[in-house]
């Protein structure tokens, strides 16, 4: 055992490895496990979901529909029975929503409880209400939605005051459909417009300058909704009745990116990691691995675009790690990996530039710039631009302790990189880790040798 234990509120520190070994199972996709949740309960009838990701951002969202009267009970651990209210049965909240740390959750919902006939509002900790809020409250009042944030309309919390109850009474819905030019390839902007879409008299269109993940589209056709989906442009058509069926979700491959990497980077590795979700709009971090000559399998599975496709995928450290170029079209399909791209960067030969991830300012926090002050605790020297990085490697990394800024995937970024420093990191403020991953330093106990 490498890494002894530590008070996961506050810090952990994690020591040097010779290499990875094992067999691992990667926590369930919290994107897909959110929708599940979001939209299973205004599905008419019984929605199972198995494999659910009981962590800190989807309960969020689990606790949120059942404030709005949706019963939902767990059968088993990640198992849940969800009673589908129907589009028009969610029930006004007898307080405001608290969304956590999660945007995934207060963006969707923003999309959702706009098209309600009662009012609502939507809070979230300290991160998230410094997160931008306007890009979803602009298209939404463009369909006619009454909201509003704070400090003109950046910010939560967000005051809903839902559709006029006549409109909705009298059968019309109030809000109405809409053409969105969406300016960033993002999906909780496109979700939320879509969920408010499903409520619209006809044809509500997202187009997008790249092509974000695709978890929302998938999920309404798996419940009936009629959908339109032609390359960069989404269109649903509503109101349409959705039904009840069965949701598997796979293990998300944001989650497993962390040990892929683990793996590629210390040579003699031996990774095999179970039910990885491969969605091509997730799967750009595969790509990388392979631009830096990682070798591994089982990443070639067909993805004909409607279930949600998953595989075993076995990774082996890389004898040596080549540099690679991530541009602003890739960046949709990789966005939460740019972390744990930027550690491996620093151990490979040649430069490594990422470019168009500005949107990494504006994550659970500026990852951009806490992967630059951390790296440089390190002893590391990467250039940090508006929209990106530059990393010349490969470079040695020496132990020290570091700050997670209350981030998830900077706290497991920064742990990833200890394994292959000359002395152990030590990260503080780990208890944001749960957001997505509760058993990630357990795991990474079991499977860093050394
Ligand atoms: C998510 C979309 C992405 C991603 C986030 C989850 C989702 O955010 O970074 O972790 O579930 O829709 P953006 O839509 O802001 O790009």
């Amino acid at each position: 055992m490498s890494i002894p234990e530590n008070d996961p509120l506050f810090s952990e520190t994690v020591y040097p490895a010779r290499f990875i070994q094992g067999d691992l199972k990667v926590p369930p996709d919290k994107s897909i496990s959110h929708r599940a949740v979001l939209i299973g309960s205004i599905a008419e009838g019984r929605v199972e979901v198995k494999n659910f990701l009981d962590a800190g951002d989807c309960v969020s969202t689990l606790n949120a529909m059942r404030l709005l009267g949706v019963g939902i009970e767990e059968k088993g651990p990640g198992e849940l029975e969800i009673e589908g209210v129907g589009l028009h049965g969610l029930k006004p909240p007898s307080e405001t929503i608290d969304c956590g740390n999660s945007g995934t959750t207060m963006r969707l919902m923003m999309g959702l409880l706009a098209a309600q006939k009662f009012p609502s509002r939507l809070t979230g900790d300290q991160y998230l209400r410094r997160r931008p809020m306007g890009r979803v409250i602009q298209p939404l009042r463009q369909m006619g939605a009454q909201l509003r944030g704070q400090e003109g309309d950046r910010y939560a919390p967000i005051e809903i005051n839902g559709v006029s109850p006549e409109g909705v009474s009298s059968g019309q819905a109030s809000l109405k459909p809409i053409v969105y030019d969406s300016p960033i390839a993002s999906a909780q902007v496109k979700s939320a417009i879509l969920l408010a879409g499903l409520y619209c008299n006809g044809k509500t269109v997202v187009r997008e300058p790249y092509k974000s993940r695709d978890h929302t589209e998938r999920m309404l056709h798996r419940l009936g909704a009629t959908l339109d989906v032609k390359e960069l442009t989404v269109a649903v058509t509503g109101p349409v009745p959705l039904h009840g069926a069965e949701i598997i979700v796979p293990g998300d491959i944001s989650s497993a990116a962390f040990f892929m990497a683990a793996a590629a980077l210390l040579p003699g590795s031996e990774l095999l990691l179970r039910d990885v979700g491969l969605n091509r709009t997730r799967s750009g971090f595969l790509d990388v691995l392979e631009q830096m000559g990682t070798p591994m399998s089982g990443v070639d599975i067909p993805d004909y675009g409607l279930n949600e496709p998953s595989n075993d995928v076995l990774i082996q450290g890389a004898k040596t790690l080549k540099a690679a170029h991530i541009g602003a079209r890739d960046i949709p399909r990789l966005i939460d990996e740019v972390p744990i791209i930027a550690v491996l960067a620093l151990r490979a030969e040649g430069t490594t530039v990422i470019e168009g991830a500005g949107e990494l300012r504006v994550k659970e926090t500026d990852r951009l710039s806490a992967l630059a002050k951390n790296l440089a605790v390190l002893g590391a020297r990467i250039e940090e631009r508006p929209d990106g990085l530059i990393i010349t490697g490969p470079q040695r990394l020496k132990g020290g302790t570091v700050e997670s800024f209350g981030d998830h995937r900077t706290a497991m970024a920064m742990a990833i990189s200890a394994l292959v420093a000359n002395g152990p990191v030590t990260i503080n403020d780990t208890a944001c880790v749960s957001t997505s991953f509760p058993d990630f330093f357990e795991l990474l106990r079991k499977v860093a040798i050394s």
